[in-house]
């Protein structure tokens, strides 16, 4: 888990500060999840929360930035995307700030006829 709050901490923006008990439950709360590894270390993450059926989600997709650029996020969203839990899903959404270019090339299409709300506690 302490690997995990690594890569959150040093190449996420959004994910920085999470405890490793409330990583442990998001893991729990995840119907898959992927990673990479550079011998132990670990250099990419992604998941996905799924119905199986209808309505699936990517979250935390980050690749250690000493990793980037070599085709490691493609192969995880991949991955996510071929997985039994995902594999078939009507629809799959995800929320991105400044990487729309790159789930764009992954067959990704920007919504504009919704919009995205929040509610934080
Ligand atoms: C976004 C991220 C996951 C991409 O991973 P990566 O391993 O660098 O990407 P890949 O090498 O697999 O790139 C696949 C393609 O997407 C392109 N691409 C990568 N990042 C991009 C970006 N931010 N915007 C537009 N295109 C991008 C690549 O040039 C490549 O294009 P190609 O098909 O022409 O070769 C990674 O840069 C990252 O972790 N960034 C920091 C965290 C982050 O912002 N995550 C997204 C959360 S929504």
């Amino acid at each position: 888990m302490g690997q995990l709050q690594h890569l959150f901490n040093s190449h996420s923006f959004w994910a920085r500060g999470r405890q490793r008990d409330d990583l442990q439950r998001m893991l729990r709360g995840s119907q898959v999840a992927v990673s990479a590894w550079s011998g132990r270390e670990l250099i990419g993450f992604g998941r996905a929360t799924s119905d199986g059926v209808y309505r699936a989600l990517l979250w935390d997709v980050v690749v250690h930035s000493g990793h980037q650029g070599q085709g490691l996020g493609r192969m995880l969203v991949q991955r996510l995307l071929a997985s039994p839990e995902l594999s078939g899903v009507e629809r799959i959404y995800l929320m991105t700030t400044n990487s729309a270019g790159f789930y764009q090339r992954l067959g990704f299409e920007p919504v504009t006829q919704q919009l995205l709300l929040h509610k934080q506690s």
